[in-house]
């Protein structure tokens, strides 16, 4: 029996080409995603684009094109971005999409019939960057609040369509205190919980003062607010008012994980929405830490900005697949440099991991001319190897249970080290010197083709394609795409004879750090 499984990125906006902390929460999910493909899950992956609002509207204007025009070319941008870095998402979804905007249609009057929407009037602080509305108490020396944008706020006076938040904030509150995994890490949580505790005010949900947006039903003067039409996405995906089977199995969804910037509008406004429609809420709200460029906050301004697509061209893309997961425990802060990224492409996947792999390699071709051999009876070394392997293959997994990326690539190094230890001390390269000890050799070479074999199954979901390749170069059968670890018995040593293929070095080691 398959359990489904439902992981969601923000969807992004289009104003903005695609960065690293686009690719970051991207890749994390594509991880989990691969994770739970490969554990048995019939897993949903969503990501797609934010398209409407007055940023997009307004930055189409300044590259004199429609909204609908930029956004299409923006859009573009982000799909090849995930087809370079190999993300395995099952839908994208655009809020342009006919199918977008009908099911964001039919939820505010499914909301409205509820008496959960009313007309009134807004006057209040709004932030363009950022699409909010702040009370004239909320703003820091009359800038924007959110800690990580900070910018002047303009005046807006509008008739507005309000959600009656306010009714939520009991059963919101209930919720979180019910739950305290639903919004992780941890101190998010305590973020939200005592945002709840003040109180909720009820939320404007529509506007008058720009166009490009989604139509209130029955007045078309108001466009619905961004951030109702984005997070609908997440059904509106799955074909909420379709009745289909894809809404039965897949909602609520598992995780949705997004920034810490974007945190309020998961687990406040979006659980609320979905109490008024009766619907239950996502099971789990995981909101990463940023990333700075060399202790700087990213900005166009300062021109310091990552494209995650030239990075891959340069590094290599399970590369930076690799570095994004490894450095950073997720949920904390990191900070991006390339010598930071430089050195740990070098220590960790061209020393540690990538010529173990070549050493394994060119010695099945030296002792036993490329072709796996039969293994005799097993040694303590082997067996204290073996014991790693199982240790290691139950941390991952409790690892990727919590999205501790970084703590399950550390648990893997583990293993990594303990190959290269093994290596050095049975020492093939002395017995085979000696004809009596060829039996010991085999089963030597057979012990480090098999931790070969698991390391690339259990780094597959974030190197895929250089794991594809460590797969079939020590013997695994068929694509580790479609492989389940309940597949794969726990020792599964490679059938003798096997042939043992030499390929290129997976992780060339990087000599200098080019800044551009
Ligand atoms: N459109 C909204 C999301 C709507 S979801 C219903 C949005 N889009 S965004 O393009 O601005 O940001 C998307 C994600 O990128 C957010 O999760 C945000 O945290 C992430 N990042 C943007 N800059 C980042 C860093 N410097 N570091 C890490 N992630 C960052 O918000």
């Amino acid at each position: 029996m398959s359990t489904a499984f439902y992981i969601t990125t923000p969807i992004y906006y289009v104003n903005d080409v695609p960065h690293i902390g686009h690719a970051y929460t991207t890749v994390a999910a594509d991880v989990l995603a691969r994770y739970k493909r490969m554990s048995g899950y019939t897993v949903f992956f969503l990501t797609g684009t934010d398209e409407h609002g007055k940023k997009v509207e307004k930055a189409a204007q300044e590259a004199g094109e429609s909204s609908l025009q930029f956004a299409d070319r923006v859009m573009l941008r982000f799909r090849e971005l995930w087809k370079k870095l190999n993300i395995s998402h099952d839908d994208f979804i655009r809020t342009s999409e006919k199918r977008h905007q009908e099911a964001v249609q039919k939820f505010f009057k499914a909301l409205a019939d509820r008496g959960d929407i009313y007309l009134g009037e807004y006057e209040d602080w709004y932030c363009v960057p950022c699409e909010s509305f702040w009370t004239e108490t909320q703003l820091l020396d009359g800038k924007c609040p959110n800690a990580d944008c900070r910018r002047p706020v303009e005046k807006l006076r509008e008739e507005s369509y309000f959600f009656r938040m306010s009714n939520y904030q009991k059963q919101l509150l209930r919720h979180l205190e019910e739950n305290p995994g639903f919004v992780q890490p941890a101190s998010r949580y305590n973020e939200i919980v005592s945002f709840v505790r003040e109180g909720l005010r009820d939320l404007s949900i529509s506007r008058t003062s720009f166009s490009w947006g989604i139509p209130v039903p029955g007045n078309p003067k108001h466009v619905i607010y961004v951030w109702f039409d984005a997070l609908l996405n997440y059904i509106s995906a799955i074909d909420y008012f379709g009745g289909g089977d894809a809404f039965q199995s897949f909602w609520p969804a598992d995780v949705h994980i997004i920034g810490k910037d974007i945190v309020r509008f998961h687990a406040v406004y979006w659980p609320t929405f979905l109490m008024s429609a009766g619907l239950p809420v996502p099971r789990q709200v995981f909101a990463h830490g940023w990333w700075t460029i060399e202790g700087k906050k990213m900005s166009k301004t300062l021109g310091n900005v990552i494209d995650p697509y030239a990075l891959s061209d340069q590094y290599g893309v399970d590369q930076v697949r690799y570095f994004l997961m490894r450095e950073v425990p997720f949920g904390l802060d990191g900070d991006f440099s390339r010598e930071a990224m430089v050195s740990r492409i070098n220590s960790d996947l061209a020393n540690d991991l990538g010529n173990l792999f070549s050493r394994a390699i060119t010695m099945v071709h030296k002792y036993f001319q490329g072709e796996a051999p039969r293994a005799g009876s097993s040694e303590a070394l082997d067996t204290l190897l073996k014991d790693k392997q199982l240790q290691v293959i139950k941390a991952v997994d409790a690892a990727m249970g919590e999205l501790a990326f970084s703590r399950a690539l550390a648990s893997i190094w583990e293993l990594v080290s303990l190959l290269n230890k093994y290596i050095d001390e049975t020492a093939p390269w002395a017995m085979a010197k000696d004809p009596a000890q060829r039996e010991r050799l085999a089963t030597v070479m057979v012990h480090i083709l098999e931790a070969l074999r698991l390391l690339s199954v259990l780094l597959w979901p974030v190197m895929p394609a250089s794991c594809e390749k460590m797969w079939l170069a020590t013997g695994g059968e068929g694509e580790l795409k479609s492989t389940r670890l309940s597949a794969i018995p726990e020792w599964m040593p490679v059938k003798a004879g096997t042939g043992i293929q030499k390929i290129p070095p997976l992780f060339p080691r990087i000599e200098s750090v080019r800044t551009s």
